[in-house]
């Protein structure tokens, strides 16, 4: 995990993450999380966690996000940011399930930026969240 300078396009990803969450569906956890996605092109796609009554079927914000991102067309996560948190904003690293969906689109270049408590920037590759990864050769 790293702190370093945010640019001009990595707090507009940040800010759209926020501004998604807004709308989570989350009537059974109560837990909000927003993710965005900045494609190849500099597109970004955003995405919400969407609960379900049985509970299996609901999804993550950033599997939703790289969905809206591949159904657009982009193939490269050039940078990532969630936020999460059930009242006030906490550290939401992604689930095991969301870095396997972050791997299939990133390299080792890819931002993945997460929003701590306090509003702290931490930025971590791919490599660090999920090592010894699984690919097909
Ligand atoms: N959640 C996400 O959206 N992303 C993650 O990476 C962690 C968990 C959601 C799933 C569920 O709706 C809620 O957070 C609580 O687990």
């Amino acid at each position: 995990m790293e702190t370093q300078e945010t640019t001009i396009e990595e707090q507009a990803l940040i800010d759209a993450a926020a501004e998604v969450r807004r709308n989570a569906h989350v009537p059974y956890s109560g837990y909000r999380v927003g993710a965005a996605v900045m494609d190849e092109a500099g597109n970004i796609h955003t995405g919400c966690n969407v609960e379900n009554a049985a509970f299996p079927v609901g999804t993550c914000a950033e599997a939703n996000a790289i969905g809206s991102m591949v159904a657009a067309g982009g193939r490269r996560i050039v940078a990532i940011a969630a936020v999460g948190g059930k009242d006030a904003i906490e550290v939401c690293t992604p689930c095991g399930g969301c870095r396997q969906c972050i791997l299939e689109f990133s390299d080792n270049e890819t931002r993945i930026i997460l929003i701590g408590e306090g509003g702290s920037i931490n930025y971590y590759t791919i490599d660090e969240l999920l090592p010894e990864s699984f690919r097909l050769k």
